[in-house]
């Protein structure tokens, strides 16, 4: 009996291609983590080589791209969608409804996608995210704080790489703070709770969005919400449904991914002193510092969805329509073809900014200036207040039943 990723048993059904011929049974995907930080042994020795099948829980096949080359191929591509509502989209554990039953732009083609990304795009420009900058740092100096207060040692993910981006994009979006808004996103984002409850959390979230959406339409707050009222619905550009769903999206795309990064990073520090002089250092050192942060650790960890929408090919291997590819931007970003000595932290390489953690063509990451900030910032704030700061207990639990890879705990000392 196989065994997924989280532990539970499943039933093997026959793999078959598009004839309907049974096949030699594909590797089961995502792949597990061996310990830690590691990458999954086959992620290692994939990255850099072509396309190569895998089998997904529902027994359905798909491509693994894992190269760097492939990334970039398939996602500057209009031959491949973003639509999981098409035949053949990959998911990677169950709840497919709670992707498709109201889709977000992220999971949209143009010209869908375009009109609500232009939509909330000002907000996110390098310019507005310099401008917040000052918020960001008053944040990041109230959080340390609490945890100075509350004295060593101090779980550094509930006090600080949790709350610091969900405070931020609370902020943004005019939102008051809501603990089950944070639980509701947090269930869609792990591939450990069965689909039913996925789904379920997927219908409450958008419920009390939606909520949210009609009671700012009568009284509009400061904030991305009330602004897209003010200029977008009540002048009927979009629907309330559509505001909504862009909401849900901002709130998933914008928490754990940073706080993964937020909790991984806040690890390297307590555990190598070497990155407190790279990350409190001067701007440009602490940019190269994070580049290559973001690059190794790539914390959307089991990759990004695309379904074929026409015959095409990558690295020459031929990928029929209605075929699932998913893109390991992990092992891309791992690629030894493009990376000398992938597995070493290096900050400061030659091409360290041009990874793909953010992903890249028409759904290229809206918050990564944000995200970018919010590293920078954050990190360089706990680095300066706890000089002394270093890991307690051991080992650690990692995430990796999740789709975005994270601690769930980090108790450090100082
Ligand atoms: C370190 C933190 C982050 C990482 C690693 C990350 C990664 C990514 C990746 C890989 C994608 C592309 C997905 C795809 O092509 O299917 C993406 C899209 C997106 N991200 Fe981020 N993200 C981060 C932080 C943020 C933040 C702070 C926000 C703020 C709201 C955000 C908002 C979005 C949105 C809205 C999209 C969809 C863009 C589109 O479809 O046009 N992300 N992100």
């Amino acid at each position: 009996m196989r065994l997924d990723h989280a532990g539970a048993p499943r039933v093997p059904s026959p793999a078959r291609d598009c004839l309907g011929n049974t096949m030699p049974r594909p590797p089961l995907y995502p792949f597990a983590r061996p310990a830690g930080r590691e990458l999954p042994t086959e992620l290692q020795q994939l990255a850099g080589r072509a396309p190569t099948r895998v089998e997904l829980h529902d027994g359905t096949l798909a491509f693994l791209v894992t190269s760097d080359q492939g990334a970039r191929d398939v996602l500057c591509n209009r031959a491949f969608s973003a639509d999981a509502t098409r035949p053949g989209y990959p998911v990677m554990s169950p709840g497919r409804a709670a992707l498709t039953s109201r889709p977000t732009f992220l999971r949209q083609d143009a010209p869908e996608h375009d009109t609500l990304r232009r939509m909330v795009l000002p907000y996110f420009t390098a310019r507005h995210i310099r401008a917040l900058e000052p918020r960001l740092a008053a944040t990041a100096r109230k959080l340390t704080d609490a945890i100075a207060g509350a004295g060593s040692p101090a779980d550094f993910v509930a006090g600080f790489a949790v709350p610091f981006p969900g405070r931020t994009i609370e902020t943004l979006l005019g939102l008051r703070s809501d603990e089950r808004i944070r639980s509701l996103t947090a269930a869609l984002n792990t591939h450990a709770v069965d689909g039913p409850a996925k789904e379920q959390a997927a219908t409450d979230l958008l419920a009390h969005l939606d909520d949210v959406v009609t009671e700012q339409s009568h009284n509009p707050r400061p904030g991305i919400i009330g602004d897209l009222v003010r200029n977008h619905l009540l002048t009927g550009k979009v629907t309330a449904q559509q505001i909504a769903d862009t909401i849900r999206l901002l709130l998933t795309a914008g928490q754990e991914t940073s706080a993964g990064m937020l909790a991984l990073t806040l690890l390297d520090l307590a555990e190598d002193p070497r990155w407190r002089d790279q990350l409190t250092g001067p701007q440009p050192v602490a940019e190269a510092a994070i580049e290559e942060l973001l690059r190794w650790h790539c914390v959307v960890h089991t990759g990004i969805t695309r379904v074929a929408v026409e015959n095409t090919a990558v690295q020459g291997v031929a990928i029929p329509a209605g075929t699932g590819v998913i893109i390991s931007v992990l092992a891309a970003n791992h690629d030894p073809t493009r990376y000398a000595k992938p597995d070493q932290m290096q900050p400061g390489r030659d091409n360290g900014a041009s990874h793909l953690a953010f992903g890249r063509g028409i759904h290229q990451c809206l918050g990564q200036s944000l995200a970018r900030a919010q590293l920078r910032i954050g990190l360089a704030a706990v680095a300066d207040r706890f000089p002394g700061l270093h890991l307690i207990d051991k080992p650690l639990r990692f995430t990796p039943q999740n789709g975005i890879f994270s601690l769930e705990t980090l108790p450090l000392a100082w």
